[in-house]
């Protein structure tokens, strides 16, 4: 970018390098959002997280880091992934798959028809969808114990359950990977949701389970996960 660098995106020269600059330039142009309002939200282990408002209202963009990132994990979980299983190596390639791979999983969310949010598109290491929450982001579930348990982990169990009879298992989930939107639940961070041919699919949806009982329980809402995987 350089010199040419419009004035609105200097203020993101020390936080992101030219290659996502110009991503981010691309998709800025195409009116999924402006750079003159992006808020952040959020910097993760792999992600910077941004609310921004475009074509389509107000959205959120997950901006996978291509500095600081953890190739070997993300490799490590892709390659049982049948989808994903080609890619290899440790370079950026392996990051666009993962932004690839977290888009993929929430358009099958929604093709499952459980609450979680709308992707809009995915360019390189950018990944744009549907902000959770009127006005302002929703919170986390850690953030925000429903005032109706019973309500709220009912439909989350379901949730589980119909993404598990149409073939997938979220895999990270928890009370910071779950919104709670005006007391109803919906799941976020995607990136590490397969389908049930990997391998690692059932420990993944057992721990799932297991962590989202043990946060309920914690929070004076008993429920027991045993009783939840057999029953699934
Ligand atoms: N669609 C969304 N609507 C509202 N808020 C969101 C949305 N997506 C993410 N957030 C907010 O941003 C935070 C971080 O997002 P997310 O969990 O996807 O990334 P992360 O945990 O940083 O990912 P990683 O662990 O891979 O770095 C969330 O906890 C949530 O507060
Ligand atoms: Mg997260």
């Amino acid at each position: 970018m350089g010199k040419t660098t419009p004035e609105r995106f200097r203020v993101y020269k020390n936080v992101f390098d030219n290659f996502t600059l110009r991503t981010l330039f691309d998709l800025s142009t195409k009116k999924y959002f402006t750079m003159e309002n992006l808020v952040p939200i959020s910097i993760g282990k792999e992600a910077n997280v941004f609310w921004g408002q475009g074509k389509y209202g107000d959205v959120v963009l997950k901006i996978y880091r291509l500095q600081s990132c953890d190739f070997n994990k993300m490799y490590d979980y892709m390659r049982y992934d049948p989808r994903f299983s080609e890619i290899s190596g440790h370079s950026r390639k392996v990051v666009f798959a993962w932004a690839q791979r977290e888009y993929r999983n929430l358009l099958n969310a929604r093709e499952a028809r459980i609450s979680a949010p709308t992707p809009f598109m995915v360019k390189n290491n950018v990944l744009i969808m549907e902000m959770v929450g009127k006005i302002r982001p929703a919170p986390k579930l850690k953030d925000a114990f429903p005032k109706k348990p019973k309500e709220f982990f009912d439909k989350l169990v379901s949730d589980i359950k119909k993404f598990y009879k149409f073939g997938y298992v979220h895999g990270d989930l928890s009370q910071f990977n779950i919104l709670n939107n005006k007391g109803k639940p919906v799941m976020i961070d995607m990136s590490q949701a397969t389908p049930l041919s990997n391998p690692n699919a059932m420990p993944f949806m057992k721990r799932d389970i297991k962590i989202i009982c043990k946060f309920f329980t914690k929070n004076g809402y008993e429920v027991d996960s045993e009783k939840i995987i057999k029953n699934l």
